[in-house]
């Protein structure tokens, strides 16, 4: 179904691993967006530049793929080329909840934006757990202070909580039910079965998955995995150079209330 004009569909991607990831990305997602009516393209890109972090020049092949806002999590810090542009970028985001530093400490780039699709004004925002990574501001505060102050000025609202633990992201998704369009999961790289409408509205999903190689250990070489379980060693991860899978959620969100009509899971295996 075409989305009209009470409602916009929003395409989330799971996190972009490596080149298989981008490979996908860039030949698969002008159709698929075309094909699933996405007005709205979000991707997370923390692990797109060769497993860890992404490049300035990554970035702008994916906004030129059609993803309107890039998010990402824990791992965006890996290349620093990227740090001039999460700067300047109104459409590439860091987790929100790093901690407040001025001077010559300041965290670069920001976690929220508004961007503008078919004249509907959506805000983007990303956080990032804190079990299993690092003690960083709580998520939970962060959020609803920048819904305080963005929430009257758009249509829509739409989070992408990069987290590890299952009960951190639940308990994340109720404190904001009702107040955004959705909240959806990242940074396992595994989807789950889980999406659903919260009692008040919002649409609900504990991760969305990766755009990357499935035949893999979340995108990495399982050898190494195997033998990093094995021995306990910190073997360097590669990335596992094999055919990718495109992963996410299309939700559609009904513009009158900002709050979704439907979430569902999407896996479109790459032809390259
Ligand atoms: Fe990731
Ligand atoms: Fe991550």
């Amino acid at each position: 179904m075409p989305s009209n004009a009470r409602t916009l569909k929003a395409l989330i991607l799971g996190d972009i691993v490596g080149q298989p990831g981008c490979r996908a990305l860039f030949v698969g997602l002008p159709d698929l967006a075309r094909r699933l009516d996405a007005d709205l393209v979000i991707a997370n890109g923390e692990n797109a530049a060769d497993g860890f972090g992404l490049t300035p020049e990554i970035a702008e092949r994916m906004l030129a793929s059609g993803v309107h806002v890039i998010t990402s999590g824990n791992h965006i810090w890996q290349k620093k080329e990227i740090f001039p542009l999460l700067q300047t970028s109104d459409t590439l985001l860091r987790p929100e909840n790093y901690p407040v530093i001025t001077g010559p400490d300041a965290i670069p780039g920001k976690g929220h934006c508004i961007v503008t699709v078919r004249d509907v004004a959506v805000l983007v925002i990303n956080l990032e757990g804190r079990v299993n990574l690092s003690p960083l501001r709580d998520p939970i505060q962060v959020g609803k202070a920048l819904l305080k102050q963005f929430r009257s000025r758009v249509k829509a609202a739409i989070v992408d909580f990069h987290a590890e633990s299952v009960d951190e992201k639940e308990a994340l998704g109720l404190c904001l039910d009702g107040d955004v369009s959705a909240i959806v999961g990242t940074h396992t790289h595994v989807q789950t079965a889980d999406e659903r409408i919260l009692p008040h509205g919002s649409a609900y999903i504990t991760d969305i998955g990766m755009t990357g190689p499935v035949d893999s250990v979340i995108g990495m070489k399982k050898e190494t995995a195997v033998s990093r379980s094995l021995t306990q060693m910190p073997l360097k991860m590669e990335v596992q150079n094999s055919t990718a899978e495109i992963q996410g959620v299309l939700l559609e969100i009904d513009l009158s209330t900002g709050l979704a009509v439907k979430i569902e899971r999407i896996r479109h295996l790459s032809t390259v």
